[in-house]
């Protein structure tokens, strides 16, 4: 695919983005470029563009404003200390992105052109991915439907855009535990349902549930299975896993979570290191007990975003267990270390997750 580069006339000046890059706050300042492939039922993926940053162009007819037919992907650029840009595990949130169009009835951008649009993208805005510790460019890949027509039906003009946004950690940073909330009102995704789709909906749906965690003092809210309220199914925008005494990793199985790439990462880095890794319904009952008992140790949420973070305190209408500054636990501060030294070239990469973005 040939893209066509219409470069910002107007781009941010050199010490206002370092400014920025010295200090990024998550999602709020975006590069000066952004990626613009058009999809339609006749013609396919054409018109590839990199162009200015900028408001885009909607019909007020367009469906993703009345059936919300969107999905995204998120994904981070890392400066390693030679300066060179990479990315982690690309190909994966590439397939998850067809995953997720296939569910919601979007077209299914080939591999290569999403690996191709990430590049196109660093190739002119790559000074914008920082260098401080803990810091990278967000990269961010959606695709919705844009075909001005009220009928309910899947769209037959589809846009797909990558923008992107320099961050520091999505938390506090330096692993400061986060607590959670447990949403015994809202759920977040049914059987049958698009909780498995990264689509717009479900963190719509979540809100007002984040809401009540933010009432209760919380960062984020954790989820349970919709038909019986009872097992653990994922935090608004990040899986969780529990660590048992006996070095056990133990993840929710579940068809309505979102496969993480960074839980999968964290599991395989686990097992390299003889740990046990289950992925199997664990109910909030199991929780409670265990950790009660001395037999669950550690819990971390992870993602993207928020990378591996331990979980200090879980919250409940009923019961509260741990305590907001408790200390991470670690086997999550080593995993979280590991991981972490690996996306910004400290660390071989015997798994070849990283992909080089700038060359
Ligand atoms: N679950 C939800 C709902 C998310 O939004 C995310 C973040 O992308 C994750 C889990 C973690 O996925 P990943 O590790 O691929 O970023
Ligand atoms: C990510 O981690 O990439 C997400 O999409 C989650 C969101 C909380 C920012």
């Amino acid at each position: 695919m040939v893209f066509r580069v219409e470069s910002n006339q107007t781009p941010m000046g050199t010490e206002q983005r370092q400014a920025v890059l010295d200090k990024p706050v998550f999602g709020t300042v975006f590069t000066d470029h952004m990626v613009d492939i058009c999809w339609s039922e006749k013609g396919g993926w054409h018109r590839p563009r990199v162009q200015p940053y900028g408001p885009i162009p909607l019909d007020p007819a367009a469906s993703v404003l009345h059936y919300g037919q969107e999905i995204f992907e998120g994904m981070k650029a890392y400066r390693h200390e030679d300066g060179s840009l990479w990315t982690f595990r690309p190909e994966e949130n590439a397939k998850r992105l067809q995953r997720s169009a296939k569910r919601m009835a979007l077209p299914e951008l080939p591999v290569e052109y999403f690996l191709q649009s990430l590049k196109e993208l660093i190739a002119v805005d790559g000074d914008w991915v920082p260098s401080a510790p803990e810091t990278s460019l967000y990269m961010r890949p959606f695709m919705f439907a844009k075909e001005a027509f009220l009928g309910v039906r899947p769209a037959k003009k589809v846009a797909y855009y990558v923008i992107a946004s320099p961050v520091g950690p999505y938390f506090g940073g330096d692993a400061a535990p986060v607590s959670i909330w447990l949403s015994t009102t809202y759920t977040r995704a049914g059987r049958g349902g698009t909780g498995a789709a990264k689509t717009g909906g479900n963190y719509a749906a979540s809100l007002l549930a984040q809401a009540e965690a933010a009432e209760h003092g919380c960062h984020q809210v954790l989820f349970l299975d919709s038909a019986e309220g009872y097992y653990l199914e994922e935090l608004g925008g990040m899986n969780i896993v529990l660590v048992f005494k006996d070095g056990t990793l133990v993840t929710p199985k579940s068809e309505t979570i979102l496969a993480g790439i960074t839980r999968d990462s964290v599991l395989a880095l686990a097992k390299d290191r003889g740990h046990t890794v289950e992925s199997r319904p664990i109910s909030i009952d199991e929780w409670k007990q265990g950790f009660e008992s001395g037999d669950i140790v550690e819990a971390f949420a992870c993602g993207t975003a928020a990378t591996v973070v331990p979980i200090g305190q879980l919250k409940t209408p009923d019961f509260t267990i741990g305590a907001p500054d408790a200390a991470a636990g670690d086997v999550t501060l080593a995993l979280r270390a590991e991981l972490i030294d690996i996306q910004y070239g400290r660390l071989e990469d015997r798994h070849q997750w990283m992909v080089r973005l700038d060359s």
